[in-house]
């Protein structure tokens, strides 16, 4: 029996489900941070604003639930044409009891012409991650007619895409797999197996775009261990192209977005991403495309995530100084854990133990005001809640949160656990999730092996990591069983405090 291919997905993957996800950077409290550092005004988010949020290309709906979760009082809608993955989210809201999300089945290319449009809320952020690259002329299309009829005055846009000149080396490599997966046949994940083969024959063939390019070798090792589901999405896509910034930044001003800043905080420090001749090159210059041009040439980013705002308010230094003092971070990591330096394309960006030591340390207790912060005795200097803000949150130490944390109430109690129940794998550990949790407004980002633990915790608080390793690893050699019990038990002793301290798990009961 031939296979026949479904024609409803305009070139886009439809026959295999994309793999559950969460992104941090898709977060509104994340992107009102990343237009503070831009110095343009944002959304305001408090604990009871009514912020309305849509997600494009939603996927199963996971990191829209998260978000719907851990804000009851947030309208999130999910947008995606494939009604497997609208399925999924919907049965998954419902196993988890989340009625402040919605997921409406459409094809952005015709969305403005369907039913749905009427059902399409106006929002104050819309996110699509993994999206405007990925689908063709008529999809991107649709998707600038809804930002400009959807998105409010004011309201953020986050767009990610695969990124010019940083892809250049690896479009013959795509091409490759594209054509040879469709001469293979069959389903995405055989198809996109296929064409991995040839691309290595050929690399071993040495031929020079593929051999050649560090890139590609990195794609290719890559490749070996990702899920079919991944990779199928990512290369086999008849319409994927990707972008130079400029040209996002020219199509979405037809919906009047001004591009502000980059989801990736630290990207918006130029001394952490040039040295000092590309910065004299771009200092240059005042346009903003301009000096993005040039990051763009330095830097080898190739996903670029970017933050647009419909109608950009700029602020004074000491408005947007007083915005950022008024935002809550909380630590995301273990005090003990947390690394005074991180790599950055500039070199090494140090924590100063003078500055940060005593807002790490009280951070480590509790979530605190970067007013608050600033505050604190002791510190050298107290003028740089950009500085304090971009380095926390943008070298993932740190999250933003909109109040304190509370018990876990049901709703984030049950989608921990129906997700873990739905998605854990022994094959997919690895993959970037997320917990729900109570009163901070934000997903905790971690691991799917996690949320595996993190349920566990839930039913039982006792832990048994040995047990859980044997269930988890019962198909695989005792070596991967002693793995996964090593990586539990670590998981237990330094993660599970900061899932109590979170709002992700009851804190532990007072001694008696
Ligand atoms: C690469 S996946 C990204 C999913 C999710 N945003 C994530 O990053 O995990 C792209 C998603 O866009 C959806 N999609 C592709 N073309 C679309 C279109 N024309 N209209 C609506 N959804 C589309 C796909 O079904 C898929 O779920």
């Amino acid at each position: 029996m031939t296979a026949v291919a479904a024609d409803w997905g305009g070139g886009y993957v439809t026959d295999i489900a994309y793999l559950p996800g969460y992104y941090r950077h898709q977060s509104p409290l994340h992107l009102n941070l990343a237009c503070l550092l831009g110095g343009v005004a944002g959304v305001d988010i408090g604990p009871d604003t009514a912020l309305s949020y849509i997600e494009l290309g939603c996927g199963q709906g996971f990191g829209a639930l998260m978000l719907a979760a851990c804000n009851p009082h947030w309208r999130v809608c999910g947008v995606d044409f494939n009604p497997a993955h609208i399925a999924a989210s919907r049965a998954l809201a419902a196993e988890a009891g989340i009625a402040n999300a919605q997921f409406l089945e459409a094809d952005l290319a015709i969305i403005a012409d369907s039913p749905v449009w009427q059902a399409l809320p106006d929002a104050d952020v819309v996110t699509l991650h993994g999206l405007w690259s990925w689908v063709g002329d008529r999809a991107r299309a649709g998707i600038v007619r809804l930002l400009g009829d959807k998105l409010r005055p004011g309201g953020i846009a986050y767009v990610s895409y695969n990124a010019l000149p940083g892809w250049q080396g690896a479009i013959g490599m795509q091409r490759l797999l594209l054509e040879a997966g469709a001469r293979a046949g069959g389903r995405s994940d055989r198809q996109v197996a296929a064409g991995w083969e040839l691309v290595r024959a050929l690399a071993a063939a040495n031929a020079p775009h593929l051999q050649g390019s560090g890139f590609v070798q990195s794609l290719t090792r890559h490749a070996e261990h990702a899920p079919p589901a991944y990779l199928a999405h990512e290369y086999l896509n008849a319409s994927w192209r990707p972008c130079f910034h400029a040209d996002v930044v020219e199509a979405l001003a037809a919906a009047k977005l001004d591009w502000v800043a980059s989801a990736q905080l630290l990207e918006n420090f130029t001394s952490l991403m040039l040295d000092e001749a590309a910065r004299a090159a771009a200092a240059g210059y005042d346009d903003p495309v301009m000096r993005e041009l040039i990051k763009d040439l330095f830097l080898t980013r190739v996903l670029r995530e970017d933050v647009f705002v419909r109608g950009a308010r700029r602020l004074g230094n000491a408005e947007r100084d007083a915005a950022l003092a008024e935002a809550m971070l909380a630590l995301s990591c273990a005090e003990a854990q947390f690394a005074w330096e991180v790599e950055v394309p500039a070199g090494q960006a140090t924590f100063g133990r003078d500055f940060f030591g005593p807002i790490v340390a009280a951070l480590a207790q509790a979530p605190r005001r970067v007013g608050d912060l600033l505050a604190l005795p002791n510190l050298p200097r107290r003028d740089n809640p950009g500085e304090l803000v971009g380095m926390l949150v943008g070298s993932h130490q740190a999250l933003p949160v909109v109040g304190p944390p509370a018990a876990p109430d049901d709703r984030v109690r049950r989608l921990n656990r129906a997700a873990a129940k739905r998605f854990v794998r022994p094959g997919n550990l690895d993959i970037g999730m997320a917990l729900a949790a109570s009163g901070t407004g934000a997903p905790l980002p971690c691991a799917m092996l996690d949320l595996f633990i993190a349920d566990r915790l839930l039913a039982d608080p006792a832990p048994d990591p040995a047990l859980w390793a044997r269930e988890l690893g019962a198909a695989q050699p005792a070596s991967e069983q002693d793995r996964l019990r090593a990586f539990i038990d670590r998981a237990v002793s330094e993660r599970a405090p900061i899932w109590r301290r979170l709002g992700v798990l009851p804190s532990a009961a007072p001694a008696s």
